[in-house]
C-alpha cells in the first residue's frame, strides 16, 4: 500500500502518520522528522536543510527527492509506505510519479487532511513535541500526563523552532501557494480522499481508516 498524508502545517499529519502506518503495516516516513534528525546530528544534510526550515520556507526539492528515494530503499518499505509532508511541490509530486512508475509501483491514495487557516495557528503555537521521539501533544487537546515529560519514552517536551507565530504565518502562506496545487494535481489523478481535520483525533483517524479501506 503506497500512502501521501497531504495537508497545511498543524492538519494533524503527524499526529495521524504512527497510527495509520501501524493501522495498515507500514513505515510512516516525514520528511521533516528526517531533516529535524539531521540537524540535531549536524549532519551536511541538516546543515543545508536548517537555514529553510528555521525560516519556514521550503527546502530544495532536489535535495528532498534524494532523501526521499534512499528512505524507500530500505527493506522496511517491501509492504509499501506513508509518507507524510512530501510530496509539497508539483515537481516533486511529478519526479515522485516518474520514480514509482520505474519501480512499476502506483499510488494508492492520497489523503488530503483539511483544516481552517485559523485553527491552524491555535494548533501550532499550543504543539509540544518530545525531544526524543518526536512524539506530539498539544497543551490543550492532547496533555501529556507527567509535565513537559514524553508518555511514551520520558523525554522532554520542546516547541518547535518554526513554531514561532510569524514562521507559522510564513509556512501557511508558503503551502498555499506551493503545496495547495497538489490538491487539484491528485484529484484529477483520481487519488484524492478528503477528510475533515477538525474533528476529534480518533475521528479523523477513523474517517482515514475507512476511505483508505474503500479504496483497496
Ligand atoms: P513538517 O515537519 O512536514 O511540518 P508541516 O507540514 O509544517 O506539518 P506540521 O508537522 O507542522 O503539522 P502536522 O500536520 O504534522 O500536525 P501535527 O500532527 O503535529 O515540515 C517542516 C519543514 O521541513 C518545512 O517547513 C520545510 O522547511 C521542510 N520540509 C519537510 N518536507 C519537505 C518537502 N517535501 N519539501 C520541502 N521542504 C520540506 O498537529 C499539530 C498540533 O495540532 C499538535 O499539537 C496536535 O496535538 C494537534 N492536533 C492534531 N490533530 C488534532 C485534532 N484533530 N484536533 C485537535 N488538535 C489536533
Ligand atoms: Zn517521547
Amino acid at each position: 500500500m503506497q500512502l501521501i498524508l497531504l495537508g497545511p502545517p498543524g492538519a494533524g499529519k503527524g499526529t495521524q502518520a504512527a497510527r495509520i502506518g501501524a493501522e495498515f503495516k507500514i513505515p510512516p516516513i516525514s520528511t521533516g522528522d528526517i531533516f529535524r534528525e539531521a540537524i540535531k546530528k549536524k549532519t551536511p544534510l541538516g546543515e543545508q536543510a536548517e537555514r529553510y526550515m528555521k525560516a519556514g520556507e521550503l527546502v530544495p526539492d532536489e535535495l528532498v527527492l534524494g532523501i526521499v528515494k534512499e528512505r524507500l530503499a530500505a527493506p522496511d518499505t517491501a509492504q509499501g509506505f506513508l509518507l507524510d509532508g512530501f510530496p509539497r511541490t508539483l515537481p516533486q509530486a511529478v519526479a515522485f510519479d516518474r520514480y514509482l512508475a520505474e519501480k512499476g509501483q502506483a499510488l494508492t491514495a492520497v489523503i488530503n487532511i483539511e483544516v481552517d487557516p485559523e485553527i491552524l495557528v491555535e494548533r501550532l503555537s499550543g504543539r509540544r513535541i518530545c525531544r526524543d521521539c518526536g512524539a506530539v501533544y498539544h497543551v490543550v487537546t492532547k496533555k501529556e500526563r507527567q509535565p513537559g515529560v514524553c508518555d511514551l519514552c520520558q523525554g522532554q517536551l520542546i516547541q518547535r523552532e518554526d513554531d514561532a507565530e510569524a514562521t507559522v504565518r510564513n509556512r501557511l502562506t508558503v503551502y498555499a501557494q506551493q503545496t495547495a496545487p497538489l490538491i487539484k494535481y491528485y484529484r484529477e489523478a483520481g487519488l484524492l480522499l478528503t477528510v475533515d481535520g477538525a474533528q476529534p483525533i480518533d475521528d479523523v483517524y477513523q474517517a482515514i481508516v475507512t476511505g483508505v479501506r474503500q479504496r483497496v
